[in-house]
């Protein structure tokens, strides 16, 4: 048969009509501007500004710092029996990665993350569906979490194949359930500056404050960071934790190429973060820290000490 007849074939390279082509112009001024070959010219090209993440809301933040880890090498370092059945806030969650392995392995009955950036929290919540459709069924699913020993995890993460949701669409989550089981216990919140935010109504048990304490000290200043720990204690109930992952002094300075305006705060800092411990416990009223010790991670510079302030 005959391309021109065949439907199929017209779309293929020996059916397509040939390409227009298109010459760009370079001004004198150095910019460019894009002509049709055949004359009719089209509006200027604007160029697109590269996107900066100045808060440290990275899109592809997990693929960068979990590279070939199906499971976030920090879930090592933190306890279960600490997290069973407990209430938690985590804050600056980014694309839910970390709190989704949280709210599975962990087990606490409610998790929140919440993001000064609405497009990570839409990412969120679309790969809370896209895990729980790639999980066991329950009972295995339960199964494999008793036997959770966290210095091993076994990750149930690909118990399908991605392509089954790809197919088939991702499974329902009934937003009406009453248990306290994944996914049922996992929710996210575009927040933004979570600082400026009313209290929160309900104390929580823990809170996560992992990799954020740099963004929110480059962005909001020496009292910015003071702020956020005042703020995480008051959102604690007595004897809650606060799970602080805090990025080194030397790590500051990565963050200049984001914004201009972190390098000029950042010249403006007094209050290290090595004075953060000495400050969390002696001002802000915390009883006593636990050093976890830094998770391995074979990525230069994610090798960051985790400690617990207990209230
Ligand atoms: C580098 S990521 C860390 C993500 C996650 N906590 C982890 O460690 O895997 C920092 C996140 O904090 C968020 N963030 C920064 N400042 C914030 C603020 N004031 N309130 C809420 N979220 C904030 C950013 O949007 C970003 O997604």
């Amino acid at each position: 048969m005959e391309a021109k007849e065949n439907p199929y074939l017209a779309h293929t390279k020996r059916g397509r009509e040939p390409i227009r082509q298109k010459r760009i112009n370079v001004n004198k001024d150095g910019g460019d501007s894009t002509h049709e070959a055949f004359g009719r010219s089209v509006p200027e090209r604007t160029r697109t500004p590269l996107k900066r993440f100045k808060y440290g809301n990275y899109r592809n933040y997990y693929g960068y710092r979990n590279k070939s880890m199906g499971i976030d090498s920090r879930l090592q370092l933190l306890d279960p029996a600490l997290f069973k059945h407990k209430r938690v806030l985590d804050i600056g969650c980014n694309s839910g990665i970390l709190t989704i392995d949280v709210a599975l392995y962990l087990q606490p009955r409610y998790i929140l993350g919440v993001d000064i950036d609405a497009d990570l929290i839409h990412a969120a919540i679309k790969e809370v569906r896209l895990v729980n459709s790639l999980l066991p069924p329950m009972h295995k699913r339960a199964e494999a979490l008793d036997q959770l020993n966290t210095a091993h995890l076994v990750d149930i993460k690909s118990y399908f194949p991605k392509s089954m949701p790809a197919m088939f669409g991702t499974i329902y989550i009934d937003p009406t359930s009453n248990t306290t089981q994944f996914p049922h216990n996992i929710h996210f919140r575009h927040s933004g500056n979570w600082i400026e935010e009313e209290d929160e109504h309900e104390p929580y048990d823990i809170l996560l404050a992992l990799s954020i304490s740099k963004w929110i000290h480059l962005n909001w200043g020496d009292q910015g960071i003071k702020d956020f720990f005042h703020k995480a204690y008051r959102s604690l109930q007595d004897g809650g934790m606060f799970v602080l992952e805090a990025q080194p002094w030397k790590n500051y300075k990565n963050a200049f190429s984001q914004s201009p305006e972190l390098r000029e705060n950042y010249k403006k800092l007094q209050f290290l973060p090595q004075e953060f411990e000495a400050y969390l416990l002696e001002t802000v009223g915390f009883r006593y820290v636990e050093v976890l010790g830094a998770s391995e991670n074979a990525v230069e510079g994610f090798q960051r000490t985790m400690a617990i302030y207990f209230k």
